[in-house]
């Protein structure tokens, strides 16, 4: 069974999946770069540290704005249902028999 764009009962769609990594990675990446300019020497006025902090603040804003189309596609879908992925054989759960 492939995935589709929306999600279904039984998983994520693609939309959710490429949303939810595409975070991922832009966090990580203002993660490292705010660490690094932090780092960075206070030498006054420097159009290298500038451009960084630059590409700092746009990406924020893009995660943030991702974060509420996230938030919108969210609500308009279906959530999967819970299933714990990294228990395999028996479930540890009470109603695993279901
Ligand atoms: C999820 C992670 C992060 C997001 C979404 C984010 C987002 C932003 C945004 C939107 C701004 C611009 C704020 C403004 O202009 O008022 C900013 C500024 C800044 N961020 Fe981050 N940031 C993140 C992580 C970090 C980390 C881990 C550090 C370093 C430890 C850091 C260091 C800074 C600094 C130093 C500035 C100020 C730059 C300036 O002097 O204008 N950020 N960040």
């Amino acid at each position: 069974m492939g995935i589709g764009i929306k999600n279904t009962k039984n998983g994520y769609g693609s939309i959710a999946i490429f949303l939810h990594w595409l975070m991922a990675v832009l966090i990580i990446a203002l993660i490292i770069l705010g660490l690094y300019m932090v780092k960075l020497p206070d030498v006054g006025f420097n159009i290298q540290k500038i451009v960084l902090i630059l590409w700092h603040k746009e990406v924020g804003m893009v995660v943030l704005a991702l974060a509420s189309v996230r938030l919108g596609w969210r609500l308009n879908n279906i959530i999967p249902i819970y299933r714990p992925m990294f228990l395999s054989g028996k479930n540890l759960l009470p109603d695993a028999s279901i």
